[in-house]
């Protein structure tokens, strides 16, 4: 089997895939990835991951390579990836490119299938590329989720297969299911483009989940209140539920924001209005905004005041800056002439890249050293798990904002700490 594309999702479907048993070809095009994946390494950081593709490595079911065997293959898995563009479309660009270089293997005789985020509407145009045989062509998206990517490959929430062309060859179809299904998991086949919907679908409603969460947050701030009591009361309710009901600035990562931008523009092009999508969009923006607001208030105004940002990752056990809410904070607090020392566990070398300004440091504690206020950007337990009574002395004032409501308000407070959490109303006096 080939996978294509070393990514997040490209690598964990190769570990899975060897895992079970198969012979596996990793094909990357950058040759810096494709360096560290030859050492027995990948390229990012994501838990446990490393020593899992490092023990495919070592017995060789997992190799990587930079081009896509033309012969020989049973099936070509392609995980490459599906960025938005300027104008809000989701660029299927690497896809589009990946399938013309499976096409030899397709056409003698492999099955190939699309685990790579695309945009509805965009499969069955896909499946009329040439030397692309459309009844061995699938789209099966992935809901892994960055952090737990290990896991989530072992064990899928679900397995959706989606066949391109209209009557799916019963073979190929088989061996993707082979491939991808495990027993515990509710295995759905369908139509591609339902495929697709689900995936599109099902990251729009996480983020309205989220948006509606800092929504309400909001409102508890301005009333006074803290709002961690009232979504504890609401996700009691056995239709509502707990997950994805946790108040931050604002979401990030590569997948959500893409994916409402990307339903937005789905609908906009067929002339339906997308009420949701646009609304969430706008107010993810807005509660990234505000909270900005909300830190230069509390130290007075950010010209020239010394910041400590812990965190930069767009959420924790991750490296990936990628439309994260810290950097945009970040950029923010740097615009309004904030001086800002920031750090994160795994993501500082990424965030250099994308902010060449921003100083990154190494240790908590430089962050921290003559800080006017300290800001969790990010919900690293690290940071939470800190020794914030022996970091107190660092700082210039002891005040701390809290972003994604990770520490224990009693605890430092009763250090001596005024801590300002996200949708907390009472701190504000
Ligand atoms: N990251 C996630 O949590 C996640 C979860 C579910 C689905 N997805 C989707 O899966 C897809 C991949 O996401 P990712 O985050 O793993 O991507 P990524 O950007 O981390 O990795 C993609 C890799 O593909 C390589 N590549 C691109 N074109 C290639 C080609 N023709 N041949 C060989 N290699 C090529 C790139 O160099 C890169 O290393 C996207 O469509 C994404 O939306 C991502």
């Amino acid at each position: 089997m080939a996978v294509v594309g070393a990514g997040y999702v490209g690598i964990a479907t190769a570990v899975g895939l060897a895992e079970q048993g198969h012979d596996v070809v990793l094909v990357e095009r950058d040759g810096g990835r494709l360096a560290v994946l030859g050492a027995g390494r990948i390229p990012f950081h994501e838990p446990g991951l490393p020593a899992a593709y490092a023990a495919q490595h070592a017995i060789g079911r997992i190799v990587p390579t930079a081009e896509i065997p033309k012969v020989g293959l049973d099936l070509v898995v392609l995980a490459v990836g599906t960025p938005i563009d300027d104008t809000g479309s989701t660029d299927i660009a690497y896809v589009a490119h990946a399938l013309d270089q499976a096409a030899p293997a397709i056409a003698s005789g492999a099955a190939c299938v699309i685990r790579s985020t695309l945009p509805v509407g965009s499969a069955m145009r896909l499946g009329t590329r040439p030397g692309v045989v459309a009844e061995r062509l699938f789209v099966a998206p992935e809901f892994l989720r960055q952090g737990s990517a290990l896991a989530d490959i072992r064990h899928p929430s679900r397995v959706v297969i989606g066949s391109v062309g209209d009557q799916p060859d019963p073979d190929a179809l088989a061996l993707v299911t082979r491939a991808l299904a495990s027993t515990e998991s509710p295995l759905l086949v369908m139509r591609a483009e339902e495929a697709s919907l689900v995936k599109n679908a099902s990251n729009v409603f996480l983020a309205l989940r989220l948006t509606f969460a800092n929504e309400v947050a909001g409102l508890a701030e301005d009333l006074g209140v803290d709002v961690g009591p009232v979504l504890e009361g609401i996700g009691h309710d056995p239709r509502i539920g707990h997950a994805y009901m946790r108040p931050s600035y604002g979401f990030g990562g590569s997948c959500l924001p893409k994916e409402v931008r990307s339903m937005s523009t789905a609908g906009l092009e067929r002339g339906l209005p997308m009420y949701l999508s646009g609304a969430i969009s706008e107010a993810n923006a807005d509660h990234q905004r505000r909270f900005a607001r909300r830190i230069a208030e509390a130290v007075g105004g950010l010209a020239g005041k010394r910041i400590a940002l812990l965190g930069l990752a767009f959420k924790a056990d991750t490296d990936d800056v990628r439309s994260s809410p810290a950097m945009r904070l970040a950029a923010r607090l740097l615009a309004g002439g904030a001086d800002l020392r920031a750090h994160d566990p795994a993501a500082g070398m990424n965030a250099r890249r994308v902010l060449p300004d921003l100083v990154v440091v190494s240790t908590v504690e430089e962050a921290l050293r003559d800080a006017d206020a300290v800001v969790v950007a990010t919900e690293w337990p690290v940071y939470r798990d800190l020794d914030w009574a022996a970091l107190k002395p660092l700082m210039k004032q002891p005040l701390i904002l809290d972003g994604r409501r990770l520490l224990m308000p009693a605890q430092v407070r009763s250090i001596g700490y005024q801590l300002e959490r996200l949708g907390d109303g009472s701190d504000l006096g």
